[in-house]
């Protein structure tokens, strides 16, 4: 009796302690999974949102966001394995032959080829296919109006950021299209002959006068004043707390100016990157040869470049 007795609680014990393992090996799975889908995000905003933001305006974009992306390979590939093997060979070949949004390469050029691994690429894509993504919000709707007085700072930093945004979505269009044609040593050129044309002309349209500037600069004509760099550093600060830094607002003698961060991709590190590794030789000789004080080199992915500084009226 007694025996019975100890043997049922014997059993009782052991098939608890089998049922809590099979939790705990669920637990494992959702967190495996969790920690997937962080790493994904994580991937696709230091990667791509940059090009593909979903919150830009119309005016801003480089890329389409990928909620468009999304419902377009959904629509050709409902499958999750076509889906995947379609989209992997676009993101390893970027060409016109692998591209399903033959509108998007008219609208904003072809994507230009980036090295990933293999891996981050996977994950990222069936997140992509698994996860509805958020719709751009209407452009222009603009906040609603909070209290009197604080609204208008609100809207002229926006309209200073705008401006800064125009001009980084004129520059990287053709950054892209530079290096689609010829690749990065071929777009030092453009970068050399064009950069500061195309910033200057665009602040002639937009009514405003726009420069990039760097605590390491490239070119010496984009060295950071002291003003500049108490505005960098507070931008690496928001960086290093893991914060997005957005744009500030002075207010000047006769306007206003807004600094706005400019952070590095993947993209940028072909030029700006580890010198013999991430930059190639033939683009390191061509950056030499232009720029022999050159200090914009050894960045990583997620880090302050430079500022936008946009100076320009209210109104
Ligand atoms: C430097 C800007 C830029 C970056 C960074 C970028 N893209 Fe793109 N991407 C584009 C442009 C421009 C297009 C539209 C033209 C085209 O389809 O090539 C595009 C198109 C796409 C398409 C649709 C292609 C088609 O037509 O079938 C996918 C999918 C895509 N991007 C995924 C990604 C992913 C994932 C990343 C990050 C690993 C990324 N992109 C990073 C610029 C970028
Ligand atoms: C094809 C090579 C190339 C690529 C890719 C490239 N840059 Fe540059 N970058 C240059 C060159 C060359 C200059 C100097 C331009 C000039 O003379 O005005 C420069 C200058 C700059 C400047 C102005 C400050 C300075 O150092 O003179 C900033 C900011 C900048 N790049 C940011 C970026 C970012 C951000 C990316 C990625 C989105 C990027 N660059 C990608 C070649 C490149």
């Amino acid at each position: 009796m007694k025996n019975a007795k100890l043997s049922l609680v014997l059993i009782l014990l052991v098939s608890m302690v089998g049922i809590s393992n099979c939790s705990n090996l669920s637990v494992d799975a959702n967190e495996k999974t969790v920690a997937q889908t962080n790493k994904a995000k994580q991937f696709l905003k230091q990667n791509c949102l940059a090009c593909h933001s979903e919150t830009a305006r119309e005016s801003e974009r480089l890329a389409p966001p990928f909620f468009a992306i999304r419902k377009h390979y959904l629509k050709d590939f409902p499958e999750k394995g076509d889906f995947e093997a379609a989209m992997l060979a676009f993101l390893q070949e970027p060409k016109e032959a692998n591209a399903k949004m033959k509108g998007a390469i008219d609208k904003f050029g072809l994507m230009p080829k980036m090295t990933f691994p293999e891996k981050d690429l996977k994950l990222a894509i069936a997140y992509l296919y698994e996860n509805d993504q958020a719709k751009p919000e209407h452009a222009g709707k603009g906040s609603k109006s909070q209290q009197e007085g604080q609204v208008d700072e609100a809207a002229i930093l926006k309209k200073g950021e705008s401006i800064a945004l125009q001009t980084k979505k004129v520059l990287g269009k053709n950054l892209m299209a530079a290096i689609a044609e010829g690749g990065s040593a071929y777009a030092v050129d453009f970068c050399n002959l064009k950069a500061i044309n195309l910033t200057d002309s665009m602040g002639e349209k937009l009514n405003a006068r726009v420069k990039r500037v760097s605590d390491k600069n490239r070119n010496s004509n984009n060295a950071a004043s002291l003003e500049e760099l108490t505005f960098i550093n507070k931008f690496k600060d928001r960086l290093a707390q893991k914060e997005t830094p957005s744009g500030e607002l002075i207010k000047m003698a006769d306007g206003y100016r807004v600094f706005y961060p400019i952070i590095t991709n993947q993209m940028c590190l072909q030029c700006h990157g580890e010198k013999g590794s991430e930059i190639a030789n033939e683009t390191l000789e061509k950056i030499q040869a232009k720029y022999p004080a050159d200090l914009a080199f050894g960045y990583k992915m997620n880090e302050l470049r430079g500022i936008w500084v946009v100076d320009f009226q209210a109104d």
